[in-house]
């Protein structure tokens, strides 16, 4: 019988706790060594980056506006005197940027297509420079033994749609058909793993029910039929990209462990109304083809008209599901909540990452062992997976991110002991390959593990990115050398 979940955590070594370290707070030693050995040998070993994040370019090629550099002028607002925008301009700089992926040994690059890069109006014109772009970027990548993972929507919306109601618009579902279409055709043939949509609980509830995301609207029945079309657009797109023989399709969602904040009866039903929306919405729908029928009333009225379609036998339209982790969610009872009357708390007085998120390894084992033993899930790649810290370059010219590296040793951990206890995990990519831009943080947060100078462009490969070259190829020797497995956890901490 299965051990339940909070056992498990539990029972975990008791090391985990004082491991973790907190804003300004100490260093464990073994923190720099590769501590993270026997993974099975096709594990893919990778780092994540989005366009909009990252390409720069913003108005040059022939690119259009995206709904994150139009109305808010965020991604646009500082511009160099040549004409670009502060950035870390890896449009012009991929030789680079690919060299440095060869330099860490990833093995897998996920990043993704700018539907204005290459549709400039989201549907008609095609703008060939944007799609040869991509075109070179996944021959490079096959060049250095790379394998691309491709994201087709990582939020950036062309501006135009959104004019026309966004994803709110089932138009829009049909026009991102066609950008997938034109992608596929383009690059079909060398990718193999694709992922429709990066978190479309963002999406739908911060851009449409919180109003943090453009284009900061809060409505609940909007947000609700957001979703509705993200999840049927994955199915739509699943479909045209198994065309392509030896395809496998994804999708990747924030998911995290939602805990209530106090044992007591509101907050205890804050936490489940909190759990239905961020993830069993998007788990339900994607892997049971359902929506959760045990929803509280308001939900009930807003979903009337929403009813998703009998699609045959959904395990084929999902071969992984794509998580993007990066701490637990405690709730408590907030009638003022837009989300179902349920409040994340805020846990920075806890050991945390420099966005104020609460280091939670263990959450990464709980969610993985949820997707395994509750919903079946067939594979998963950890898609995302990192940590914010205020990065500087020293006096020696290198960036001392020893808290990353514990960070994303500890994740790694867990990955491995839920691989133990029968998930099937089979990758996991480091958010983010180098520092960009982040959303309403604009560039004031810093996830890379190669550190990039936005005023000159310049890369520095962090300890952080050379504690993870350790990691991979120490991984890859083992399975070449075909050694037994050890235990990771025992391995970890003698
Ligand atoms: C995720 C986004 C990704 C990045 C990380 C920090 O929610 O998918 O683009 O910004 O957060």
């Amino acid at each position: 019988m299965p051990i339940p979940l909070y056992l498990a955590i539990l029972s975990l070594p008791h090391r985990y706790k004082g491991n973790i370290i907190g804003r300004g707070g100490l260093v464990l030693i073994d923190a720099v060594s590769p501590a993270t050995e026997s993974f099975p040998v096709d594990f893919a070993w990778g780092a994540a980056t989005s366009a909009l994040q990252i390409e720069g370019a913003c108005r040059q090629d022939g690119r259009g506006e995206s709904i994150w550099d139009s109305r808010h002028r965020d991604l646009c607002q500082h511009m160099r005197s040549s004409g670009d925008c502060v950035s870390p301009g890896h449009y012009h700089n991929v030789e680079a940027d690919i060299q440095m992926m060869k330099r860490i040994g990833i093995k897998a690059y996920r990043f993704s297509t700018g539907w204005a890069r290459i549709i400039p109006f989201g549907k008609g014109r095609i703008n060939q420079l944007g799609m040869d772009f991509y075109d070179r970027l996944v021959d490079k990548l096959h060049e250095a033994g790379i394998e691309p993972f491709v994201t087709l929507n990582h939020w950036d919306l062309p501006q135009a749609l959104q004019i026309d109601g966004g994803w709110a618009n089932p138009e829009t579902r049909r026009h991102f058909l066609e950008f997938v279409k034109v992608v596929s055709n383009r690059i079909g043939d060398r990718v193999n793993k694709w992922i429709t949509h990066n978190e479309p609980w963002v999406i739908a509830f911060y851009g449409y029910l919180l109003g943090l995301h453009p284009p900061k609207k809060r409505n609940l029945r909007l947000s609700l039929m957001v979703a509705h079309n993200l999840i049927l657009s994955h199915w739509e797109c699943a479909d045209v990209l198994k065309h392509n023989e030896g395809t496998e399709v994804g999708i990747a969602l924030n998911l995290s462990p939602v805990f209530p904040a106090t044992t007591s009866e509101r907050d205890t039903m804050a936490a489940r109304h909190f759990d239905l929306l961020l993830n069993r919405w998007f788990l339900d729908a994607v892997l049971r083809g359902e929506y959760p029928s045990d929803v509280p009333a308001v939900l009930r009225d807003a979903l009337e008209s929403l009813s998703l379609p009998n699609v045959g036998s959904i395990e084929d339209k999902t071969d992984f599901i794509g998580l993007n982790y990066y701490s637990r969610k405690v709730v408590r009872h907030a009638p003022q909540s837009r989300i179902l009357g349920a409040a994340v708390v805020d846990q920075r007085q806890e050991l945390c990452t420099d966005d104020g998120r609460e280091v939670y390894p263990e959450g990464i084992y709980a969610i993985l062992m949820r997707l395994h033993r509750e919903y079946h899930a067939r594979k998963i790649y950890v898609t995302e997976n990192g940590a914010c810290i205020d990065d500087k370059v020293g006096k020696d010219s290198a960036v001392h991110d020893h808290r990353r590296i514990t960070y994303i040793r500890d994740h790694l951990a867990f990955v491995r002991k839920a691989m133990q206890d029968g998930a099937n995990v089979r990758g996991y990519f480091v958010w983010s390959l180098i520092d960009g831009f982040e959303w309403t943080s604009e560039y004031n947060r810093r996830f890379g593990l190669v550190y990039v100078d936005y005023e000159t462009g310049r890369r520095v490969l962090k300890e952080s990115g050379a504690w993870y070259r350790g990691v991979i190829s120490a991984n890859s020797a083992r399975a070449a050398k075909n050694v037994p497995h050890h235990d990771l956890l025992a391995m970890t901490h003698p």
